[in-house]
């Protein structure tokens, strides 16, 4: 290469955002994730590293919105729940569907460039497995792109063909967790966690492995283990402190499935950490205790995995309030003051305010209905709770519910607006933990450990939805858009002053970001759980999102999400992108479906073992697929309908359930159930088909 194209090349790289290798693969390195100017990609989950999801385009604006359309489409035909966000690099986007499959798009057409499969249901065959098959997302670092598996493997991709580079186990095979988190990369280094903390005695970490070989730089625990092994760090001992009983047995939890931060201007790594193991504090630790680090942001030394800060915001927690929500940087002015602050809405209710030099608490606010405390002392940086609130007596009404007062569904912050664009969930949630004991309570790895019963409470509101814009500094909502169901996808907010949702509903909207009024939207058909991206390329601002009706809500809350009629695998899934000016026709689904539960003819319910298979149906987590009480969402199909529960099929259904005949299509192994459970849950499902015909 001449010196003159060379010296040119250099400065382009300078003076453009990505940097370019010789050989013109760009490499992608903190400085580019960083740089909030770059319009044209979309580099990490958060946009950048400050996750504020927050875009300087303005091509799109108040104005212009009304003219957006539909600018190409991608069908998406073997997916079912969508939840991730797309990532866009060069004019390729990329994203995550269903079994983990990776696919790279041309970003201003939706043309497919390559595809890899990383063959999930090869990993799991045969086994037990844990958790949920959706995933929300990738990391870019270097010249590679990084995913994580439902099984646990970490695996880096080539970025123009998909080529497997490395692959590696974040657990073993066998442990009751899982993987639906997007890896965080930062400084040569790629981050994962997991989840499982209610499928065991799990104890939470996070590792970080070298992005160049796959491998393990560092990993940080997040609970202490037995005292008797020796505490791996000083962090670990001091959390010990915090802790009563044999809490190791019980597992601890804290899992970090979401909810990773690196600061690039003060060199940390923030982990949002997860809830108890079990939930119920009174069979976990006993003795009461904070239970450090459950529910915290946790600063660490992004090099060495060292222990820098950390701040909880539900301490001694009981109802599955995981700090896992997104952890967003903002520099705010207080009272005067550039406040290093860093932004935090966990499922408990409150909106934290933290500096991130030192974990200290600035502010702490209600953003929904909370009854489990009356406010957040700003001076001890403690929650106060109510008395009754732990459930003391066995069994209390409280609010939010574990899903949360904001759950994974991503908040975006704008620094013109100075607003947090926050989807928010109203829901109460009934604690009953009258039924176990203490004494004999004991963690059964592959099923339900909570320890405590959970069913849905009174709602606290005549809608369980909004989108809320919240003020951080004045600590206050500015505006709302009540929303009748919860579970809208995370938000997109643009220097067009515009903020974007999907919702429950399959409406895809676009507000006013000062004001909230609503300008633009567009019916996709179906329910939409993914946020929504901007990049522009060719002079061309797109906003594109994954539409596909996914997650807990989805997947678990039977009657609710069943009422569209998205019934499994009848509804597209699919990829759109939206542009100004654009008319491309996208095909209508079809109408909702209602799939028709099957009466046996002379089938008598024995109802002893309809029982016993009804409480199957919670503990072996039927039910975070296909529905509670046997009434499915649209994540798989629904069990009153299918023939495969027949009394005449009853060998198909011994294959699929417990050999796992169904496993390239998510449907699980259950290798231990006996006879007589099969022929349970059988019967429970049977039982339920009876009971919907019957107009039950
Ligand atoms: C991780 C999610 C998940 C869990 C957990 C799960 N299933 Fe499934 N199941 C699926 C999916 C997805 C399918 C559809 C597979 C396909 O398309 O063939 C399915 C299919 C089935 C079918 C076949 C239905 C038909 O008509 O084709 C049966 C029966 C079934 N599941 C029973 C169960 C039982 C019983 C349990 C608990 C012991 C269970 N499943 C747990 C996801 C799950």
């Amino acid at each position: 290469m001449g010196t003159l194209k060379r010296f040119l090349l250099v400065v382009v790289a300078t003076l453009g955002s990505i940097a370019m290798a010789a050989d013109g693969v760009p490499r992608i390195t903190d400085r580019e994730i960083a740089d909030v100017s770059n319009t044209a990609d979309w580099l990490a989950y958060g946009r950048n590293h400050n996750e504020q999801r927050f875009s300087p385009l303005t091509d799109i604006d108040t104005k212009s919105v009304s003219d957006l359309g539909v600018s190409w489409y991608l069908d998406l035909p073997n997916d079912v729940g969508l939840v991730a966000t797309p990532l866009v690099l060069d004019g390729v986007l990329y994203f995550t569907g269903t079994m983990n499959v990776v696919r790279a798009v041309d970003a201003t057409s939706g043309e497919l460039l390559w595809e890899y499969d990383p063959r999930v249901a090869d990993e799991i065959r045969g086994r037990k497995q844990a958790g949920m098959v959706h995933n929300r997302g990738l990391a870019i670092y270097g010249d590679k792109l990084f995913a994580a598996t439902w099984d646990g493997r970490l695996l880096a991709l080539s970025l123009d063909q998909g080529e497997l580079i490395w692959s590696t186990r974040t657990f073993d095979l066998g442990e009751p967790l899982y993987i639906t988190g997007a890896p965080k990369a930062f400084k040569g280094k790629v981050l994962i966690g997991n989840g499982g903390t209610e499928n065991g005695a799990a104890r939470g970490f996070v590792s970080a492995y070298d992005a160049e070989t796959g491998d393990l730089a560092w990993r940080f625990h997040i609970v202490p283990g037995n005292p008797a092994d020796g505490f791996e760090n000083a962090a670990m001992e001091m959390a010990a402190e915090t802790w009563t009983g044999k809490w190791w047995e019980q597992g601890g939890g804290g899992n970090a499935w979401h909810g990773f931060t690196y600061d690039e201007e003060l060199d940390a790594i923030y982990i949002g950490t997860g809830n108890g193991s079990p939930w119920n504090q009174k069979m976990r630790s006993p003795g009461g205790g904070d239970n450090l680090f459950l529910c915290s942001i946790v600063a660490l030394d992004p090099d060495t995995g060292e222990y820098l800060w950390h701040y909880q915001t539900t301490p001694g927690e009981t109802w599955d309030y995981n700090s896992n929500m997104d952890i967003v940087l903002a520099d705010l002015e207080i009272d005067g003051e550039t406040v290093k602050a860093l932004l935090h809405a966990p499922k408990n209710g409150f909106f934290y305010v933290i500096d991130r030099t030192d974990g200290r608490l600035i502010s702490a606010d209600a953003f929904a209905d909370v009854n489990w405390a009356t406010h957040v002392d700003l001076e001890t940086g403690r929650p106060v709770e109510r008395e009754g609130a732990r459930y003391e007596d066995g069994r209390e009404v409280i609010t939010p519910s574990p899903l949360g007062a904001h759950s994974w569904h991503a908040m975006s912050y704008n620094p013109g607006t100075g607003l947090v664009y926050l989807p928010t969930l109203h829901l109460s949630t009934d604690f009953d933990d009258t039924t176990f004991e203490e004494e004999t309570y004991k963690p059964a790895p592959f099923e339900l450990n909570t320890a405590v019963g959970f069913l849905m409470g009174p709602q606290p509101r005549d809608y369980q939805g909004e989108l809320q814009a919240w003020d951080p500094v004045e600590k206050r909502q500015v505006w709302s858009v009540p929303q009748a169901e919860p579970w809208g996808s995370g938000t997109l907010t643009t220097a067009g002053n515009l903020v974007f949702q999907g919702e429950t509903s399959g409406w895809f909207k676009a507000y006013d970001a000062k004001t909230g009024d609503e300008l633009w939207s567009f019916d996709t058909g179906l329910g939409i759980s993914a946020p929504p991206i901007t990049y522009r390329i060719d002079g061309v601002q797109y906003v594109a999102v994954l539409v596909g009706f996914g997650g807990a809500y989805a997947a678990r809350m039977g009657e609710g999400p069943e009422a569209h009629g998205w019934a499994y695998g009848v509804h597209k899934r699919r990829l759109i992108a939206f542009a100004l000016g654009a008319e491309s026709e996208v095909p209508t689904q079809p109408p909702p479906y209602f799939p028709e539960p099957i009466v046996e003819a002379d089938f008598e319910v024995d109802e002893e073992l309809a029982l016993e298979g009804e409480e199957l149906y919670l503990v072996k987590m039927c039910i975070g697929c296909h529905g509670g009480e046997a009434i499915a969402g649209g994540m798989a199909p629904d069990l009153r309908a299918s023939a495969m529960t027949l009394s005449e099929t009853e060998p198909v259904f011994r294959s699929i359930v417990r050999d796992g005949a169904r496993v390239s299509r998510a449907m699980p192994a259950f290798p231990d159930l006996t006879d007589r459970q099969l022929e349970a849950l059988r019967q429970y499902i049977r039982r339920q088909a009876h009971a919907a015909a019957m107009g039950d």
